[in-house]
């Protein structure tokens, strides 16, 4: 697929993975829309994807993904000024990881769900008829190894992921003969500022080892290689194939390994206070 004049949404461009992909649309000529709430950092982006000479041009939206007026909004002035959508990157989100019963119900467990699943699900569904009248159209939903994987303290990220994996896999048996395609992409750690939103505590400094650690940029250029091939699903990188294969095939070693290796130990003092 040449990008080259191709209508791509990117949301959640303010920052990090969002960013990074936008840029490399930027880089290849697309019209490319950019969304989230911070829109001085999405007009700064804008500027230098326009300033890049690739023929790129570029929208800047401030939507809250978490609201359908937003969401809408968004669909309106994309068709408004470029006149059909192409492709559709589902990137805008966020975790809060503690443990459960410390999350805040509201501006942790619902706040997650309204971006994370609400966000995705609605944004998608403003864009399909478009891409339905269209006969072609690629959603790119950003997934996270979290969409496989269940670990402690990413309760319910993961389960907004794994709700992102259902939906996705679901949908994209419902619009192939539509010419449509839905890709996932399933990256392990990168390092954005996804974790200053977190709010992780840990006592063990438990993290994901920093040579499986990606940049936002490689992340970009998969989402963009993604466009070029679409693929069900793609883990990034491809070394933690190899968990998802264990957790599926030896759950319960991946259990005890878990709850030894980090739960036990980041509950020490509450244990010890029974
Ligand atoms: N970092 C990782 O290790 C990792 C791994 C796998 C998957 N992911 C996924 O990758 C995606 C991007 O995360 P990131 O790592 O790039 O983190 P990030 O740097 O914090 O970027 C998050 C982006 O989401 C946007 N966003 C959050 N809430 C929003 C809302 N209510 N409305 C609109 N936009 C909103 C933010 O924009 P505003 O704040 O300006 O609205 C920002 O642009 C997320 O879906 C995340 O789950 C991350």
């Amino acid at each position: 697929m040449d990008i080259r004049g191709k209508v791509v949404i990117v949301t959640g461009a303010s920052s990090g993975i969002g960013e990074a992909t936008a840029r490399r649309f930027g880089g290849e000529g697309a019209k490319v829309v950019l969304a989230a709430r911070r829109v001085e950092r999405l007009e700064a982006l804008a500027q230098e994807i326009n300033s890049m000479n690739t023929g790129a041009k570029t929208l800047v939206v401030q939507a809250d993904l978490s609201k359908l007026e937003d969401i809408q909004r968004m669909i309106n002035e994309t068709l408004e000024k470029f006149g059909r959508i192409d492709v559709l990157v589902n990137n805008a989100g966020f975790g809060r990881l503690d443990w459960l019963e410390k999350l805040d119900p509201l501006k942790d467990i619902q706040a997650q769900f309204d971006v994370n699943v609400m966000g995705v699900i609605q944004t998608t569904r403003q864009a399909l008829p478009v891409m339905i009248k269209q006969r072609s159209g690629h959603i790119i939903n950003m997934c996270s190894m979290a969409g496989l994987v269940g670990t402690p303290t990413y309760t319910i990220y993961s389960a907004c992921k794994h709700a992102v994996h259902g939906f996705s896999e679901a949908l994209r048996r419902e619009v192939e003969p539509w010419g449509i395609h839905v890709s996932m992409i399933y990256p392990g750690g990168v390092v954005t500022e996804f974790a200053q939103h977190a709010g992780i505590r840990r006592k063990t400094k438990a993290t994901t080892p920093k040579a499986l650690l990606l940049t936002a940029d490689q992340v970009g250029e998969a989402v963009v290689k993604l466009t070029r091939k679409p693929r069900a699903m793609w883990i990034i990188p491809w070394v933690w194939t190899f968990s998802v294969w264990m957790n599926r095939h030896l759950n319960w070693l991946v259990d005890r390994a878990t709850v030894n290796r980090f739960t036990i130990p980041e509950r020490e003092e509450e244990l010890k206070a029974d």
